[in-house]
């Protein structure tokens, strides 16, 4: 049977419009917040669900990051998810979905990991003054940004760019390299 994947989002969701442009099996697509990625989803008929961080709480206030991971493992699990593409998902899961999905939840980040891990790596690889940045794609674990590596590509750093310019240009690497390797992921 032909496998399913489900696109997880939480900001403007633009590799998953990119995704979904290209025509990639996309059989859910979930969002830890409100988001541009939700309508991308509606728009094009894909089912949309939104897991608020809220909605898993200790007694203490505290999020609570098992809980939140079993909700995400049984909602993949009922739409019969086969791999996760994290795109843009600011959530970190926890051992209860990384066992289900062992080696097949991808996260991208937009940096040569291990380089300038993190939120702001865009920011922080141009305060550091590289000449060459660019983006990674790796299995999720349960440290950010540390998985194995599935794929890298490199993007130069211009005079004059800014965080915007040069984030607006590793995504145009992202959606491409993204897309190459889900597909390959999909084929196997
Ligand atoms: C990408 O740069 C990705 O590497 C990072 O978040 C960004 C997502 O962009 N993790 P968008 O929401 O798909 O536009």
């Amino acid at each position: 049977m032909a496998k399913k994947l489900a696109v997880l989002v939480s900001g403007t969701g633009s590799l998953l419009e990119a995704m979904v442009n290209a025509g990639l099996p996309i059989g859910l697509v979930l969002a830890d917040r409100d988001c541009r990625g939700l309508t991308i989803a509606r728009d094009a008929g894909i089912p949309a669900i939104l897991l608020k961080r809220k909605y898993c709480k200790q007694p203490d206030g505290k999020f609570d990051r098992d809980e939140y991971s079993r909700k995400a493992a049984a909602i993949l699990q009922q739409y019969s998810i086969d791999l996760v593409a994290m795109a843009g998902f600011m959530t970190v899961f926890a051992q209860p979905l990384l066992e289900v999905y062992a080696g097949r939840i991808l996260n991208i980040h937009p940096a040569l990991l291990p380089s300038f891990k993190g939120d702001h790596a865009v920011r922080d690889a141009l305060a550091y003054g590289v000449k060459v940045t660019g983006t990674t794609i790796h299995i999720a674990t349960l440290e950010l940004d540390a998985g194995p590596i599935i794929a890298q590509r490199a993007v130069d750093v211009l005079p004059g760019d800014t965080e915007d310019t040069l984030h607006e240009r590793i995504k145009v690497v992202e959606r491409a390299l993204y897309i190459e390797t889900l597909q390959k992921m999909l084929a196997e």
